[in-house]
């Protein structure tokens, strides 16, 4: 499919946006762009892609989206690399995760070469937008939503694809600093059958409350456990979690359709294997990693994620009080992999998985 270029009356300039990135936080600053795709199942499915100017959009009340909630979304970056290319990283991974939650929301696949041609045609229009410090990056999020007008309860028959893209620094203030989690009690994020593997809105609309729960009781972050037994460790809001211990072993929680299948953590697990260590995909209980953490078998835990990168967990806030991991600073396998999968995004660690698209 062509995109249609449409002009773009007043871009940012030059000074203002240099400026804007200097100090970017997360998700607060936009570029100039957005891409849209129009779905109409009465025109064939995907039928209207343009490039043009990030602006408002209009939508009528009745849309479904606004009702049932029939959404999804992607998370994904474009890098610096030391040399002024910009490059993705595992973007068809982005593509097809996309349509696995599309599935999951009963909406229509978006082929896997218009997501990347999407990509590639707004941050070759942003460019400029991509920071260049050691922390920063471009971004971006692609999303679909059902904009038909309908209130009956079933799948939409017309969608609307949105790709938007945010300049930004370090997820966490501290940065690669440990953060202190809160074990929800109250709250779980996803039952077995629900909707927890996919990228869908609700998924995190849930999660606000028990994560302002984190906040008010001073953590960073919240992380849920099983919905059945509420013992096993899942995730996190918005990040995987792996466990590493003394013995060269290392634990992450299983994909059994109640978390997100994170593309840092299928990187990760290969990076882990790369260092000798021995990851097993494998149920862990809050009880054991308390155990754990007091006896010293357990060395580090690291949250990852396309946002946060990988962040080390220092504290623990769970039912039974307080614990810290290790000294509850940062793991030297933390920042060991940290640095290498960072490394191998900003190009700087030579790229052995084939992960780096250059654009
Ligand atoms: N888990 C949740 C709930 C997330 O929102 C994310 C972020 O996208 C992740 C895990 C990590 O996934 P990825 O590494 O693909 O960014
Ligand atoms: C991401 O890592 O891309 C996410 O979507 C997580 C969210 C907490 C920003």
């Amino acid at each position: 499919m062509e995109f249609e270029h449409l002009p773009h009356p007043a871009p940012t300039p030059a000074d203002t946006r240099e400026q804007a990135l200097k100090d970017p936080g997360f998700g607060k600053l936009f570029t100039d762009h957005m891409v849209v795709i129009d779905y109409d199942e009465e025109k064939g499915g995907w039928h209207k892609a343009t490039l043009g100017p990030r602006e408002a959009i209009s939508l009528d009340p009745a849309a479904a989206v606004l009702h049932y909630a029939q959404e999804i979304f992607e998370g994904m970056k474009a890098y610096k690399q030391g040399d002024d290319t910009l490059a993705l990283f595992r973007p068809e991974q982005n593509a097809r995760r996309f349509n696995e939650s599309a599935r999951r929301m009963a909406m229509p696949d978006l082929p896997e070469r218009l997501f990347l041609e999407s990509i590639r045609q707004l941050v070759a229009a942003d460019r400029d937008w991509v920071p260049g410090d050691p922390d920063g990056s471009l971004y971006l999020r692609p999303f679909m939503f059902a904009s038909e007008a309908f209130l009956g309860v079933r799948p939409a028959k017309q969608y609307k694809y949105i790709l938007i893209a945010s300049p930004v620094g370090p997820y966490f203030k501290g940065g690669a600093k440990p953060v202190k989690i809160w074990v929800s009690r109250n709250y779980t994020r996803a039952a077995p059958g629900g909707t927890g593997a996919a990228k869908t809105g609700g998924n995190y609309a849930a999660s606000l409350v028990p994560q302002a729960e984190g906040i008010e009781n001073s953590c960073d972050q919240v992380v849920f456990l099983d919905a059945v037994e509420k013992k096993w460790v899942e995730e996190l809001g918005g990040m995987n979690l792996f466990f590493v211990f003394d013995d060269g072993t290392v634990i992450t929680p299983p994909l059994t359709g109640t978390i997100l299948p994170g593309i840092t953590r299928n990187s990760l697990i290969e990076l882990l294997r790369e260092e000798g260590l021995q990851v097993r995909e494998e149920p862990y209980s809050i009880d054991q990693w308390r155990a754990d953490a007091v006896t010293g078998k357990l060395l580090e835990t690291m949250a990852c994620g396309t946002a946060a990168v990988v962040t080390p967990v220092g504290t623990v806030l769970g039912p039974d009080g307080e614990f810290t991991i290790g000294s509850g600073g940062t793991g030297q396998m933390t920042n060991k992999i940290r640095e290498r999968l960072v490394g191998i995004q900003k190009g700087s660690v030579e790229d052995t998985h084939g992960w780096v698209t250059k654009l």
